[in-house]
C-alpha cells in the first residue's frame, strides 16, 4: 500500500473505508466537548451505544419474569452462555464446542491450570514469558507452589536477548526443546501487553507438544484484534477478557477455549459447579458431577446476565461488521500509523512492537528514551487518549470499529510538532 502523510490522504481512506460508518455505534469520553480520539483499546474497549438497550432488556425482563426469566426472558437466561460460542468461534477460530464465556480471565487461568497442570515429579516446569501481565505472573508461581514445588525449580522464564525488546520465536522453540524431559505447560501471552508482539502460538504448540507438554495462551490482547485458529493450531487451552478489543465493558465476562479432544470428554478433570453440568440431569438431585460435553462442562456457576449482556451486544457489532473485515482495516490502520511513525526524523524514539507485520496486532508500542511523559501528556491535552508505562512507553491502539485513518494522522501531527 502507498500511503501519504497527509491529511487530505487520511480523510480519502476514512471515505473509502467501509466500517466507516462504526464510529457512530460508540460513545466516546469528552474533552473540551469534544470527542477524545482513543488509542486504549487494548486497556478497556469503548461502550457500543446498542449495550444500554442490552442491558435494560435484561433489566426489564428481570423485573417482569422474576425467576420465570430464566426460560422466558426474551433471551431465556439458562442457556446464556450459549448465545457467545458461534461470534466466539469465529473470533478465536474454534468450533463452538470449544469455547464458552464465565468468571474473568485470570479466575479462568486457574481454573484450566487445574486441568491442565497435572505436573509430576518429573515434568513439572511451566515455560512463560519474563514480563508477563502481573496477573498471570501470580497465577503461575501460585499454581505451582500449591501443587509442591518451588517457583525457582518449576518456573522459566524466556526473555528478550541483551539489547533487544521482543523474544524471539526461535528461543521460545530452543527453551521448550532443551526442557522436552520436564516441561508439563508452555503459558505465553498471544500477544504481549507491553511490547505488541504476538506469538507464533502455531509452531509454539507444535513444538510444545512433540515435547509431550501442554499449549495454553492468554488471549487478552489478542482476542477480537487478530487473526487465531485455535483449533486447528491444536492449541490445548486458552483464555481471555473481554474488555479490550472486544468491547464487553469494565470487569466484563471473560472467554475460554477448550480443544474439543478434551472438551468432549466429560472424564477431563475439573472443578465442577452445577452450570458446566448437564442440563437434563442438573434439577435431577442425583449425587454425580456430569460435566457437559463440550467447553460450558467448565462453566461453574450460574450466568452473569447483566454482566454479559453488554458483551452480548458488542458481539452482534463484529457480527454485522464481519471479523474479517475488521482485521483487514485494522492492518491498514496500524501500517499506516507506522508509516506515519517512519517519517518523524527529529524527535527520538523506537517502535518496540515488531515491524513484521505476522508478529503484532492493533497495538504499537513507541519507547521514548526521554520526553516520554511530556509527549504522552501533550496527547492527553490534546484529547488523545494513549496509555504510558514506565520506562518511556507510550502504546497506541488503533481498534478499528472506532478509529479512523485521520485519528491516526492527528496523533502523527501532534507527535512531529513535539
Ligand atoms: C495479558 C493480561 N492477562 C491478565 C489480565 C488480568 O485480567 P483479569 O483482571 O480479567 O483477570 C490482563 C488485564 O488487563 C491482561 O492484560
Amino acid at each position: 500500500m502507498n500511503f501519504e502523510a497527509s491529511l487530505a490522504f487520511a480523510q480519502q481512506k476514512d471515505k473509502e473505508d467501509k466500517l466507516a460508518s462504526y464510529k457512530e455505534q460508540f460513545f466516546f469520553p469528552q474533552k473540551d466537548g469534544k470527542d477524545v480520539i482513543y488509542f486504549c483499546g487494548n486497556s478497556l474497549g469503548l461502550q457500543a451505544k446498542s449495550v444500554q438497550e442490552a442491558v435494560q432488556q435484561e433489566l426489564d425482563d428481570w423485573k417482569n419474569f422474576g425467576i420465570a426469566g430464566f426460560l422466558h426472558a426474551k433471551n431465556p437466561w439458562m442457556y446464556y452462555q450459549e448465545y457467545f460460542t458461534q461470534p466466539l468461534s469465529k473470533i478465536v477460530g474454534c468450533k463452538q464446542n470449544e469455547v464458552t464465556v464465565m468468571n474473568s480471565l485470570t479466575v479462568n487461568l486457574h481454573l484450566l491450570m487445574l486441568t491442565f497442570y497435572r505436573p509430576t515429579s518429573s515434568r513439572f516446569k511451566i515455560i512463560m514469558e519474563a514480563g508477563a501481565f502481573p496477573s498471570d505472573q501470580y497465577a503461575v508461581e501460585t499454581q505451582v507452589k500449591h501443587r509442591g514445588f518451588s517457583t525457582d525449580d518449576a518456573i522459566i522464564e524466556i526473555a528478550p536477548r541483551e539489547g533487544e525488546k521482543t523474544i524471539r520465536n526461535e528461543d521460545i522453540i530452543s527453551t521448550i526443546e532443551a526442557n522436552a524431559e520436564s516441561v508439563a505447560l508452555v503459558m505465553l501471552g498471544g500477544i504481549n501487553y507491553y511490547t505488541g508482539q504476538l506469538s507464533d502460538i502455531k509452531s509454539i504448540t507444535e513444538a510444545t507438544h512433540k515435547a509431550g507438554a501442554i499449549a495454553g495462551f492468554d488471549l487478552a490482547h489478542a482476542a477480537g484484534n487478530v487473526h487465531l485458529e485455535l483449533h486447528d493450531w491444536n492449541v490445548d487451552f486458552a483464555v481471555w477478557c473481554s474488555y479490550k478489543y472486544l468491547n464487553g465493558g469494565p470487569g466484563a465476562v471473560g472467554g475460554l477455549y477448550v480443544h474439543e479432544k478434551y472438551a468432549s470428554d466429560p472424564s477431563t478433570p475439573r472443578f465442577g459447579g452445577w452450570w458446566g453440568n448437564d442440563e437434563e440431569g442438573r434439577f435431577k438431585m442425583k449425587k454425580g458431577f456430569v460435566a457437559k460435553p463440550n467447553a460450558s462442562g467448565w462453566n461453574i456457576s450460574t450466568a452473569q446476565i447483566l454482566n454479559m449482556a453488554s458483551l452480548k451486544a458488542s458481539l452482534e457489532i463484529f457480527e454485522e461488521a464481519g471479523f474479517e473485515n475488521i482485521k483487514a482495516k485494522s492492518k491498514e490502520l496500524t501500517d499506516y500509523l507506522e508509516f506515519l511513525l517512519q517519517q518523524i526524523k527529529h524527535v527520538s524514539f523506537e517502535i518496540i512492537t515488531p515491524s513484521n507485520k505476522e508478529s503484532r496486532g492493533a497495538q504499537l508500542s513507541l519507547y521514548f528514551k526521554e520526553k516520554g511523559k511530556e509527549i504522552h501528556e501533550k496527547m492527553i491535552a490534546n484529547g488523545i487518549v494513549v496509555d504510558y508505562r514506565e520506562p518511556g512507553v507510550i502504546r497506541v491502539a488503533p481498534a478499528p470499529l472506532y478509529c479512523s485513518f485521520e485519528d491516526v494522522y492527528r496523533f502523527y501531527d501532534i507527535l512531529r510538532a513535539f
